[in-house]
């Protein structure tokens, strides 16, 4: 079943260009106009969202996150991502008007399913973005958008996680689509751009030996930190979650910009961070900023392990290992930034003889609360 790879969590990371253009695929008509028709929730009901929350728990949260920087930018909508856990036992505002999103691979999350129901109970419309069919978050919530990313067997997230940031960006645009916020022109772009996304992640597969390589000399690691900023911040904090989860690394995530109110402190010789860099065809200055903290960090003797977008020279000259990625745009390259990090958990964990199939302590839906 493992169709030649060493383990399910391999296979499911090799799946991942299928996973994207599975989740992408048959939700555009012939003009290229994007149909969601299957997730029946009145247009009418759509059009007077006002705020979005995001519930979900763990990868699925990080998700959530990536899609935020997307869909208020798409729709002009306010988009608050909680951990699922978390919202539940808050106040939170909820009415009418808030349009809650589950994320949730398995869809037998119980705290996930707890802040749906307690959504419903004040009057939100839940739409689920979910990967198991026949799940329970589905049946208890008012309309479902299906990730086709297959089942996925290894306990840690890797192909659901890019089929829940595509079927979000989906759901971000198809609401841009009916409240006009967006022309069609410029949706009609982005899906293209979406469907080249396939490509590029298989280019940063067939680039799998390197980081295993770089994995295996960093075998007795104690410690590694990951920085990112804008969509590369959820990008971080996934990367953090997959080391902890499958290496037992103590391992962190932080927004870059955040390095100088604390964690810089924890910067030491040979200290390894990893930072993903923005594009430098987005904002200029986010660039730049996060090419200052690569300094920072490097002054203070870390080994700098960067994710960059193919073509970015300035990096290199602070860049102890650099990995190119292909080049994406800004709001969609989480899809391609996020591959070499599941790799170099993955690496690091078979390189430590770990199962990284069933990573100890975890279960793969954590159905108590
Ligand atoms: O099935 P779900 O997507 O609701 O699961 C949510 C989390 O439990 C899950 O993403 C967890 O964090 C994984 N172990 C991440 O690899």
């Amino acid at each position: 079943e493992k169709g030649g790879f060493r383990s399910f969590m391999d296979k499911e990371i090799h799946d991942q260009p299928h996973a994207v253009a599975d989740t992408l695929l048959g939700r555009t008509d012939d003009k290229g106009r994007l149909v969601l028709d299957e997730i029946h929730v009145d247009e009418a009901v759509l059009r007077q969202v006002d705020k979005i929350i995001v519930v979900a728990c763990g990868t699925a949260a990080y998700a959530g996150q990536v899609a935020k920087y997307a869909i208020e930018h798409w729709c002009r909508i306010p988009v608050e991502v909680e951990l699922a856990h978390e919202f539940r036992y808050r106040d939170p505002i909820v009415d009418r008007r808030t349009l809650v999103v589950a994320v949730s691979q398995s869809g037998e999350t119980m705290d996930t399913l707890m802040a749906v129901r307690h959504a419903r109970e004040q009057g939100a419309t839940v739409l689920a973005i979910v990967n198991t069919h026949g799940s329970t978050i589905p049946r208890e919530s008012d309309a479902v958008l299906y990730t086709h990313a297959g089942p996925e067997v290894a306990v840690a997230s890797t192909k659901a996680f890019l089929a829940q940031i595509t079927a979000a960006y989906l759901l971000g645009l198809y609401l841009a689509q009916l409240r006009g916020t967006k022309f069609p022109d410029e949706i009609a772009e982005v899906l293209t751009e979406l469907r080249a996304i396939p490509a590029k992640i298989q280019t940063v597969l067939d680039g799998a030996d390197r980081v295993r390589q770089i994995a295996h000399w960093m075998a007795d690691t104690s410690s590694v930190l990951f920085l990112g900023r804008h969509v590369g911040y959820p990008v971080a904090m996934e990367g953090a979650l997959k080391l902890k989860e499958l290496a037992y690394i103590h391992a962190e995530g932080f927004a870059a910009g955040e390095l100088k109110h604390g964690p810089i402190a924890l910067i030491e010789p040979g200290q390894p961070v990893f930072v993903v860099v923005p594009s430098p065809r987005g904002r200029d200055s986010l660039h730049s900023k996060v090419i200052s903290n690569i300094q920072e960090i490097r002054a203070r003797g870390a080994r700098t392990l960067v994710i960059a977008e193919e073509g970015d020279e300035a990096v290199t000259p602070f860049a102890d290992e650099t990995f190119y990625v292909p080049q994406t745009p800004v709001l969609l390259a989480p899809l391609v930034s996020v591959v070499p990090l599941q790799l170099f958990a993955m690496e690091l964990a078979t390189a430590k003889g770990l199962d990284v199939d069933q990573p100890r302590n975890l279960a793969k839906s954590v159905t108590v609360e």
